[in-house]
């Protein structure tokens, strides 16, 4: 990889070509608008190549035996180029330069090409191609062919396909391929279960004239099939115009009506009138209107980094760049994948990492975005009223995994090889990692102090706070003998352990929920009246909040030991200790999996990520300092980082802490995640909770910003090896310009309300304007 290319700290580049490691780069360099992704699959196509489109909310369940998951739609980014008979390809013949970039700024990708064919045809070739930001329905892609030693005659054959699979599982029909007037290529399917239909349409253009064209429809393939004959030294330009529609499209959604239509008429019509525009624009003029937006995206959103290494702005810059193009920003009946929709990692299923590691950014800088992501939990309730019953329990048990609105669980039964038994290892997530309902509480706390939004609270945060301290009273144990409620048999954030005991996070965060809804219950009749008239209709609220009293003033809450650590859950400190280096150092993920069975796993004391560190992170307040500062350098130590969720949080934690080191060192591995040096991190996507991560190691730990009840304060962190941080943020309505350098903390206020923060420690009032 190349990061040091002009300008400086937009530019991720790949200077070097190897057919066997491709599918990394089709992840980061991967382009969408929210609504769609495209991985950057190279158009000619290699051994390691994993082409994807994904669209949001398009969840279909390819066979009675597997989950729901977000289907590998029809792709448009294959093209077959025959030069004199020849196909060009990169490991054929000679490869005399080669260089791949991805414009952070415009959202453009370009691909340069000086290629021989083994029969000495030599060609330079230029591949643009983006996903626009101005109408999501449409991708474009621009090929540039210039002979440089001979004429030749040149075929390509280029068009859409329903060949993709989600590694071998088929969720789209063949279905109806045929061409329109103007010689537009229309492709109509429908996910074979979920029945979505869906349809793709591309038109070809050329600046020359094919001297022979032709529709080839075969089976799940329809292209075009266009033969040139071009001069030594000429250029032909193709452009591929794409649109892609689907029934879940908002348009054909009545509210209430959550899934859209399955009328394939409807979409076609739609794809039909978009594709019939192409004719009379071209790829320039439609990159030209998404840059613009793009340009828009970072004038409000650029994190400005001076610092002695320029991989730290450019860093956060990719990581701002996937957040812009993993949400659908105004459409609350989707969330956000794992892997955002950079391709089939995590199946499209979004979990925790929404509401603690991507929330907080779309929280400070667009309110109204991180609202459609708690309108999707909201939306998501009748799944999470169907675990809940199914399990035994009451109110609001949301699922591990989510999927579409009321799939409830949707997290798979078996992954991965167990070492001792040779058989698949069970996935224990969807059953017993239950701390997920109490982090939508937590989510509902945040953005009502973000933002006061007593409408939200009226429609719908009120409801979910209700519904999950309802789940959470009705699974806490009383126990005779320490009388006490405990949380037996979970999973916590740290999924090396299962069936633990009393995990400290889950603990807090459940006492956290019932206080929440409590509080709600009170405050309900005279802040919140619709959401009171509505929810006494079928709650006794009193009886609720005398209970909710009751059970959250005895919950066990794990304290401080004599050597003043929290045990993470009951067994943990009584694990056996081993050697970690080997671990710590390992390049890729899970290489302790090689070792040892999930059984094992569970007597030592090691751990996967921030369990009672996120516990602090969240609740920097719960311990005294030493009490803090102690306990994040002893789970530290014995934890492998093995989840992208985890280098960033202990970042911040660490600029608290005043340990510069690690938090600048933490933050780099962070952003090498998926752009540091293993070319195998990102085949199956990208990490959207990493994203988010690198975003709270600048704002939440350099700049020290931490969120109160009713508050904001900064405080400054910055890296001694860093000049300045600069970014903007919205508070309670209040837009605010906040620069951090090793002179102090400057906050201009840039419209919207005024407001009272803390800035390192003094309270301070920015007037309106
Ligand atoms: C982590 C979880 C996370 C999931 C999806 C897992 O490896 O342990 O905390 O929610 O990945 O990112």
């Amino acid at each position: 990889m190349k990061y040091d290319l002009e300008p400086r700290g937009w530019i991720v580049a790949e200077e070097t070509f190897d057919p066997c490691r491709t599918a990394k780069c089709e992840s980061i360099f991967a382009q969408g608008n929210g609504y769609i992704n495209i991985r950057c699959a190279l158009e000619e196509g290699y051994l390691d190549t994993y082409r994807g489109a994904f669209i949001t909310g398009t969840f279909n369940k390819a066979m009675p035996d597997e989950v729901t998951e977000l289907p590998n739609l029809p792709d448009v980014t294959a093209m077959e180029f025959i030069v004199n008979g020849e196909r060009f390809a990169m490991d054929q013949g000679t490869l005399q330069s080669y260089l791949r970039t991805l414009d952070l700024h415009t959202g453009e990708a370009t691909r340069t090409v000086q290629w021989k064919s083994p029969a000495g045809a030599a060609l330079e070739l230029t591949f643009r191609r983006f996903v626009s930001l101005d109408n999501e329905h449409i991708a474009a892609f621009s090929v540039e062919v210039t002979p440089t030693n001979q004429d030749i005659e040149l075929v390509v054959n280029s068009g859409i396909s329903t060949r993709n699979s989600n590694t071998g599982s088929q969720h789209c029909v063949e279905g109806e391929m045929r061409m329109l007037p103007g010689g537009i290529l229309r492709l109509m399917t429908h996910t074979n279960e979920s029945n979505v239909p869906i349809s793709v349409h591309c038109l070809h253009k050329f600046s020359a004239k094919p001297s022979e064209s032709l529709p080839v429809i075969e089976r799940r393939r329809f292209v075009g099939r266009y033969t040139f004959r071009l001069a030594k030294g000429q250029t032909l330009r193709i452009e591929k115009l794409t649109c892609y529609h689907t029934g879940r499209d908002l348009p054909f959604t009545v509210y209430g009506q959550q899934r859209g239509t399955t009328n394939p008429d409807i979409v076609a019509a739609a794809g039909d009138a978009l594709a019939a525009k192409f004719a009379d624009t071209g790829y320039d003029a439609l990159l030209a209107a998404s840059a613009k937006k793009w340009a828009a995206y970072w004038a409000e959103q650029d994190v400005q980094i001076e610092s002695d290494d320029s991989f730290d702005q450019l860093g956060m810059r990719f990581a701002l760049y996937h957040l812009n193009i993993m949400i659908k920003r105004d459409d609350d009946r989707v969330g956000i994948g794992a892997k955002g929709m950079t391709g089939e990692g995590y199946k499209g299923h979004s979990f925790w990492d929404t509401e603690m590691f991507l929330m907080p950014y779309y929280l400070l800088t667009d309110p109204a975005a991180a609202k459609t992501l708690l309108g999707y939990r909201w939306r998501s309730l009748p799944g999470a009223f169907k675990k809940a019953s199914e399990n035994g329990y009451q109110g609001a048990m949301f699922p591990w995994e989510s999927a579409w609105l009321d799939d409830g669980e949707v997290t798979p039964l078996y992954c991965g090889a167990d070492i001792v038994t040779g058989k698949s290892s069970p996935v224990l997530t969807g059953m017993i990692e239950q701390h997920i309902s109490a982090d939508i509480a937590w989510g509902v706390w945040l953005y009502y102090q973000a933002t006061g939004d007593d409408d939200f609270m009226n429609r719908r945060g009120c409801e979910l706070l209700i519904e999950i301290a309802r789940f959470w009273a009705s699974r806490v144990e009383w126990q005779d003998d320490t009388q006490r409620y405990e949380i037996k048999n979970v999973i916590g954030p740290d999924e090396y352990k299962d069936h633990v005991d009393n995990n400290a996070f889950t603990n807090y965060l459940t006492v956290f929920a019932m206080e929440q809804a409590e509080r709600c219950i009170k405050d309900m009749p005279t802040q919140w009246p619709d959401a009171y008239a509505k929810l006494s209709d079928s709650y006794d609220l009193n009886a609720l909040a005398a209970e909710l009293q009751d059970k959250k003033a005895k919950v066990y809450l794990p304290q401080p030991n004599a050597d003043g650590i929290v045990p993470q859950n009951a067994q943990y400190l009584g694990l056996d200790a081993i050697d970690l280096s080997k671990y710590k150092n390992q390049q890729g993920v899970s290489s302790i999996y090689e070792d040892y069975s999930p059984a094992q796993m569970n007597q030592l004391m090691v751990s996967k990520q921030a369990d009672l560190v996120m516990l602090m992170r969240i609740m920097p307040d719960l311990f005294d300092a030493e009490t803090r500062r102690k306990n994040f350098i002893f789970y530290e130590s014995r934890t492998l980082h093995d989840s992208s969720l985890s280098h960033g949080q202990h970042c911040v934690l660490a600029a608290w802490e005043g340990l510069d080191d690690m938090a600048l060192d933490m933050y780099r591995h962070a952003i090498a995640i998926d752009l540091g040096p293993n070319m195998k991190s990102s085949d199956l996507g990208i990490h959207s909770a990493s994203m988010g991560n690198v975003w709270q190691c600048v704002v939440c730990g350099f700049a020290g910003l931490e969120w109160h009840e009713g508050g904001l304060s900064l405080r400054n962190h910055l890296p001694a090896s860093w000049q300045r941080a600069a970014f903007n943020i919205v508070w309670r309505g209040a837009k605010l310009h906040v620069e951090v350098t090793h002179a102090g903390i400057t906050v201009t206020h840039r419209g919207g309300s005024a407001v009272e923060i803390t800035v390192d420690g003094q309270p301070v009032k920015l007037a309106a304007e």
